[in-house]
């Protein structure tokens, strides 16, 4: 395992992970294969461009001859599967995107793997393909219950991989990771969303009540576990992550505002998600008897989160504008986009 593919390694987890590698193992060569949708942005990766050890190609997982070739010309051994459209709230919109990527890209990346005999194909996946847990905690045998076109899509994407392993043996382990926030996340999801609003004295649109729990995992924890799945793992398997640190959304939200010294008053509820998962939460026994446990204290990792927002606006504020406009009207309505949009107009 020294020649690794990571597929969507310029999105917010896949750009974490390969800053993480590059540092971890030297030794590897880091190929990252991006297809740059909006989520994907070659700067995530400019902290290890000059590396001698990394290179970057542009293409889409939907694209065989594309995968094949860049297998072979960089003698790939395992490949890493970020590639993903990740928005729950966009598959809601438009699901097409979501089952292209995550259903048909999966079985693309998955025959490649059966074709060229890797030694290793780790797919990355989702606590959400489990569907709400209303109490206790799901381990890696519970069903799939998804209920958002992306979480369905997730799992579908899965169950084809895991497919291939039982029909071919194909040497596939799978991380479930829950909700995962830190630096370089796209300003859609979230945390990123509530920072950068408030940053500008913008409403933070709260779904409903904001009651639904996530359990917040920091990105470089995420890496780890992935990392540890990776060089432990046992193929055929898959190893749920988590951090064990519930927080309902209006928590999160109270904290950022606190954080950033804004008033409570600008976070605003607004129509829910449809089928929005009331919580989700994850037993990590398997992934602990591998030797994992989360470094990062939330506390610690959202100061951290906060500060980066804070440093890197020149990151983020060329995201919130153009086609981020159109979406955030759609999904936010009129009202909503117009305050953002005369913000992002003055600078
Ligand atoms: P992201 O949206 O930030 O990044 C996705 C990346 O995939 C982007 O760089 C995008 O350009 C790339 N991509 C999309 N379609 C592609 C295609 N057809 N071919 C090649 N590249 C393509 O997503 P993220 O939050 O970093 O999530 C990464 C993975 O982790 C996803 O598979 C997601 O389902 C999973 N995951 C995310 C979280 C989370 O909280 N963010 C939690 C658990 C699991
Ligand atoms: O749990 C893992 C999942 O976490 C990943 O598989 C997904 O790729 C990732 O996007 C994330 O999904 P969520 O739906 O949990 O993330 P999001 O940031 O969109 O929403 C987190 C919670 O915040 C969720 O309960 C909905 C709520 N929310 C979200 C947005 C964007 C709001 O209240 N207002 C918002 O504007």
């Amino acid at each position: 395992m020294h020649h690794l593919l990571v597929t969507g390694g310029a999105g917010f987890i896949g750009a974490n992970f390969v800053h993480y590698m590059i540092d971890q193992y030297p030794e590897y060569h880091i190929v990252v294969y991006d297809k740059l949708t909006y989520a994907g942005r070659r700067e995530n990766l400019d902290p290890v461009a000059d590396r001698p050890n990394y290179t970057f190609i542009q293409g889409d997982i939907c694209d065989a001859e594309q995968v094949r070739q860049a297998i072979t010309t960089h003698q790939i051994d395992t490949i890493v599967n970020f590639a993903a459209e990740t928005h729950v709230d966009r598959s809601i919109l438009d699901p097409d995107a979501f089952v292209k990527t995550d259903v048909l890209g999966v079985s693309v990346l998955c025959e490649a793997v059966r074709a060229l005999q890797l030694e290793r194909f780790h797919h990355v996946s989702t606590d959400e393909v489990y569907g709400p847990i209303p109490e206790g905690t799901c381990t890696e045998t519970d069903a799939f219950r998804p209920t958002s076109p992306y979480a369905a899509s997730k799992a579908s994407g899965e169950l084809l991989a895991l497919s291939y392993h039982i029909t071919y043996g194909l040497p596939l382990t799978i991380t479930r990771g829950v909700n995962t926030y830190g630096p370089y996340q796209y300003p859609e999801k979230v945390m990123p969303l509530f920072i950068t609003n408030a940053l500008d004295d913008l409403p933070l649109p709260l779904y409903g009540d904001g009651r639904q729990v996530r359990d917040r995992l920091h990105v470089l924890d995420h890496a780890r576990a992935i990392d540890l799945v990776l060089h432990r793992g046992q193929a055929g398997h898959a190893y749920n992550v988590a951090a064990d640190c519930e927080k309902t959304n209006i928590e999160v939200a109270r904290l950022i505002v606190q954080a950033l010294g804004k008033p409570e008053s600008l976070i605003q509820s607004v129509t829910d998600r449809p089928a929005h998962d009331i919580r989700y939460a994850l037993d990590t026994s398997k992934l602990q008897a591998l030797g994992w446990q989360p470094q990062v204290d939330f506390e610690q990792g959202f100061a951290a989160t906060i500060d980066w927002y804070c440093q890197h606006q020149p990151w983020w504020r060329p995201i919130k504008s153009g086609d981020y406009l159109a979406y955030y009207r759609r999904q936010y309505g009129e009202h909503l986009a117009t305050l953002l949009g005369s913000t992002s107009a003055q600078d």
